[in-house]
């Protein structure tokens, strides 16, 4: 696990859409396969890659896939996809046919079926899971990541690809990435900023026991090279070389 901690939030945007640029550039394939999370941490990001990177960034090689979903309508507030649609997608050169929303709209099962099958049939797979480039991961106040939540662990070693999870609270559905497809990813960043997440961030690098009922947590340790961006807030407890 590596962190790379700018003094604000929007230096850690442009700081990771850098390396992102790079890793577009490395990469020969035609498809530069995309998953991102939802929430409010990406916002910035998503900000920064249309009104700083728009030129930078060669979208038309670019599909996007979602890591999870909340199972609402695109219109509704909480939906990941309409969020991103409005900040980011109606502003910049992607065609449509290269961003593949879950259907929050439908039943659950059913769609998390459906997306499942389209996911592996745009995206190369290995032992039958799919590879993507990136995974982009945010952190919840719990320690959850995706839609895995610490009350649902199985969700790290299922073999499914995608599996219906419900929110603790609000029972909210959603359809989420399960943790061996998101450790296969090429590269798998937490964006994370915010003094909220100081505390868990702490725990999760000092490995302290806590952390091993986060999700997060469980996740980081089982990629290769789990890479944190963070502002200075969120890193604010973290100890560095
Ligand atoms: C979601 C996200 C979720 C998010 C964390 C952090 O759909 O909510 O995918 O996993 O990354 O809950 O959320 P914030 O970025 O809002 O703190």
């Amino acid at each position: 696990m590596n962190k790379i901690v700018s003094p604000n939030s929007l230096a850690a945007a442009r700081s990771l859409t850098e390396q992102i640029i790079k890793w577009i550039d490395e990469d020969g394939e035609l498809d530069f396969n995309i998953a991102i999370s939802g929430g409010s941490s990406p916002v910035i990001l998503f900000h920064v890659w249309h009104e700083l990177f728009l030129k930078e960034i060669d979208w038309q090689r670019l599909q996007f896939f979602w890591v999870d979903e909340r199972c609402v309508d695109p219109r509704d507030s909480e939906s990941n996809y309409g969020m991103t649609k409005k900040i980011l997608f109606d502003h910049v050169p992607i065609p449509p046919n290269r961003i593949h929303r879950v259907f929050g709209e439908i039943d659950a099962g059913f769609e998390r079926e459906r997306y499942t099958k389209l996911v592996l049939s745009h995206v190369p797979t290995s032992h039958g899971i799919p590879v993507f480039d990136l995974v982009l991961l945010g952190i919840g106040d719990d320690g959850h990541t995706a839609s895995i939540f610490p009350n649902k662990m199985s969700l790290l070693t299922s073999t499914q690809i995608y599996a219906v999870a419900v929110k603790p609270g609000s029972k909210q559905e959603r359809i989420t990435l399960t943790g061996a497809v998101i450790t296969h990813a090429k590269h798998v960043v937490f964006f994370v900023t915010g003094e909220s997440k100081a505390e868990i961030l702490f725990d999760i690098f000092e490995g302290n026991k806590i952390a091993e009922g986060y999700p997060a947590y469980q996740i980081a340790k089982s990629c290769n090279d789990a890479l944190f961006y963070l502002d200075s807030n969120a890193g604010r407890l973290l100890t560095y070389p």
